[in-house]
């Protein structure tokens, strides 16, 4: 079932240009000029319940924007939008109670309050019975280590303490579906562990719906089996991450590490095969493309070429082709 279906959705956005200076500021009193941009151009897709899907794209893209409107904060230009029955702009107040979201750039907790009076406060505001809160706040905060933290003022918290509670507060009320708009930025790679398992356990027991921006590939590869990739304000992919990798990198790498070399003009053709990218005495890795290289047969005749150690074939990193994506600009494509 289709929890969320995106149809033909557009922002434009509009803002006034004006000169530099003073005079240009009592000018632009009575002038200004009008400049539209379209930050969103017709973007479609669905997404069924349980799915973590990663919303990736450059600076600029119109990721948050989407999220934005999907998450009911901004008002479409045109297209539609449906999520868990609700059109999320124009049934604000029930739709929130069914949705969470985790802005990486804004709080959504009180500043100068600690984490725990911000989580009663959400108490009232969603009518959470109180067994329930006590029991989901205590499980969740547990699972993130925030104990000692709970009375401090948010104001005093690290980043990625504060980024913790911040997830706790948009799940408080067990949304059904929960948007992340950047939650790992700036956050270092063991804290990123925790919310990685955090989010993957709660969308395992409870099958909340995630949709995750952000430029670390890394959350991708641990959260989404789906990416999709926006470009300019368009859907340039929508598919598998595994898929992502097989249709935009035609290259794989075999590395190899060895005692000694048994057939000194087997191991040249071996290498002859793909392109160097390191050589020492007991090491090489090689570039071979995956459309024109038999891989098997190529794997037998390095073994007969030199005294294996180890051996590995490797697929280029998600982050690596994403970067190739953003740099050729792929027009759409889907699986
Ligand atoms: N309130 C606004 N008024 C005018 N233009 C805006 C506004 N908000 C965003 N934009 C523009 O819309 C475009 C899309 O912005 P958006 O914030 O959605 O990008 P993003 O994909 O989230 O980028 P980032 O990765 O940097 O967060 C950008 O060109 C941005 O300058
Ligand atoms: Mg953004």
């Amino acid at each position: 079932m289709n929890i969320i279906e995106v149809n033909d959705l557009r922002k434009k956005y509009t803002t006034y240009s004006r000169g530099v200076g003073i005079l240009a500021a009592i000018k632009s009193i009575f002038w200004r000029k009008k400049i539209i941009s379209e930050a969103v151009k017709g973007v479609s897709f669905s997404i069924k319940q349980g799915e973590m899907v990663g919303f990736v794209g450059q600076n600029g893209a119109g990721k948050s924007t989407t999220l934005k409107m999907l998450s009911g904060i901004l008002y479409p230009t045109s297209g539609n939008a449906n999520v868990q029955g609700f059109i999320p702009w124009n049934e604000r107040t029930t739709y929130t109670k069914h949705i969470g979201c985790v802005f990486g750039q804004k709080s959504q907790l009180w500043w100068d309050l600690p984490p725990s009076d911000s989580f009663q406060l959400c108490k009232s505001l969603y009518d959470i019975p109180t067994d329930e809160f006590d029991l989901r706040l205590d499980k969740m905060v547990k699972l993130l280590h925030v104990e000692r933290i709970m009375t401090r003022p948010t104001r005093d918290l690290s980043l990625g303490e504060r980024m913790k509670c911040e997830i706790i507060m948009a799940l408080l009320h067990k949304p059904s579906v929960l948007f992340l708009d950047e939650p790992t930025i700036g956050i270092d790679s063991l804290a990123k562990e925790d919310l990685h398992s955090f989010l993957a356990s709660v969308n395992k027991q409870e099958k909340t719906t995630m949709i995750i921006t952000t430029h670390d590939m890394s959350d991708i590869e641990a959260l989404c089996k789906r990416i999709i990739i926006i470009d300019d304000g368009s859907l340039i992919y929508d598919g598998s991450v595994e898929n992502v990798k097989k249709r935009f990198v035609k290259w794989k790498t075999i590395r190899v590490e060895y005692s000694t070399i048994l057939n000194a003009r087997l191991l040249k053709s071996s290498l002859a095969k793909g392109k160097i990218q390191q050589k020492t005495r007991d090491f090489f890795s090689l570039e071979i493309r995956k459309d024109s290289t038999n891989v098997p047969e190529l794997i037998k005749k390095i073994m007969n070429a030199v005294e294996v150690i180890d051996l590995s074939v490797q697929e280029p990193k998600l982050d690596y082709v994403i970067k190739e994506i953003y740099r050729k600009k792929i027009h759409k494509s889907s699986d």
